[in-house]
């Protein structure tokens, strides 16, 4: 039986890993070595079988045991160990959630129900390192990537909504509390059905503005009934990393563009932090390279994988379906405001929805180390 190592299984995506690969009944298919980089000689979660004590994450020996390497731990610990590992003579299969290696050319973006052609490719030809997508990037192609297969698409605009989980749990944590601290300085206006509401607005609005720096240790700035039009690095030319990501990594998912020897399709758009938990949602405009009627889109993007759901663009449909409390917590990826844009036939609107724990990280994961245990 195959050892696979597991790094990271305790944080909040290797939580979310550790629940899906339970549910799924991975751990039936291979031996874990559950390792970690604070309780080395710990005991091991209960899905251990042999192998019962935690192993220090740093240990290059321990690791080089194992045939594949599933870790959620971060980008830190990725750029400190693979490399060394590699140096060391591993040949096995790392599969990584951090986006350290994504773009490197031996690196494969993993979301097979999308681009498992490009899985099975590189994995004929020896391929190593496959590591998970950007979650708003994972979540959009899981929803529309039928469009992008079909060949169609001629550039799309992505203008995002991104949850507070994208930026980890403590930010997620900052934000309920920066709800609470809020809620709390006007409840009594509140609970008074003759307060004025403009008088709420001004102290809501002014205990926003006085936030200290430990109440937005994480975001920087208040999150709660506000939103923050910059996520990631500052690349330096009015883009930020996030939004660099989106054109990257989604023609690398596909196998297009540099590298691929085929033109990369325009993607662009602004990403935006919203305080919504742990689901990103995005609004999308396509060009498509012909007029397509909505119909054949629906049925294309309904029929492309058991996951992505269409709503029919109807008032109550959307509110129902479409909308992060909804979707939160289901592997489903609603997507719904299909309609043709007023800027010509073949310029198309969508909405989608995606928990960017599960599709947007710890679910291509899992699937790839059940295709590489049944290769
Ligand atoms: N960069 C994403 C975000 C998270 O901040 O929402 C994971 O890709």
């Amino acid at each position: 039986m195959a050892l696979v190592g597991i790094v990271g299984w305790r944080g909040m995506v290797g939580s979310v890993l550790m629940d899906r690969m339970q549910a799924e009944g991975d751990f039936a298919h291979f031996e874990p070595l559950f390792f970690s980089t604070s309780n080395a000689g710990g005991a091991a979660p209960a899905q251990a079988k042999n192998e019962r004590k935690l192993v220090d994450a740093g240990d290059l020996k321990a690791l080089s045991r194992c045939d594949i390497v599933v870790t959620a731990q971060g980008g830190d610990y990725t750029t400190e160990i693979f490399p060394k590992l590699r140096a060391a003579g591993w040949k096995g299969h790392w599969i990584d959630a951090a986006s350290s290696l994504r773009m490197k050319d031996d690196a494969v973006i993993i979301l097979d129900p999308v681009n498992l052609p490009v899985i099975k490719n590189a994995l004929a030809r020896g391929g190593k390192n496959w590591i998970g997508g950007n979650c708003t990037v994972s979540c959009m192609l899981m929803g529309v990537g039928a469009l992008f297969k079909a060949g169609l698409v001629e550039w799309m605009s992505t203008m995002t909504y991104q949850a507070a989980s994208g930026g980890g749990a403590q930010h997620m944590r900052e934000l309920l509390t920066q709800f609470g601290t809020l809620n709390a300085e006007v409840r009594a206006l509140l609970d008074d059905p003759k307060s004025a509401i403009l008088e709420i607005d001004r102290r809501l609005l002014a205990r926003q503005q006085s936030l200290d720096a430990g109440q937005t240790a994480h975001f920087g700035v208040p999150l709660g009934g506000s939103l923050i039009p910059w996520i990631d690095k500052d690349m330096g030319n009015g883009v930020s990393r996030e939004e660099w990501k989106g054109m990257a990594e989604t023609n690398k998912i596909l196998g297009r563009g540099e590298g691929f020897g085929t033109p990369a399709v325009p993607v662009d758009g602004v990403c935006v932090r919203v305080g919504t938990m742990r689901c990103h949602s995005q609004a999308l405009h396509f060009k498509l390279n012909q007029d397509v009627p909505v119909a054949d889109i629906e049925a294309m993007i309904a029929a492309d994988n058991p996951w992505a759901k269409v709503v029919p663009n109807q008032r109550e449909a959307s509110m129902r379906d479409l909308t992060p409390v909804a979707v939160s917590g289901t592997m489903n990826i609603p997507v719904g405001r299909i309609r043709k844009l007023a800027m010509g036939p073949q310029h198309v609107a969508a909405f989608t929805i995606g928990d960017q724990l599960l599709w947007g990280a710890a679910e291509p994961l899992r699937r790839m180390l059940r295709l590489l245990l049944e290769a």
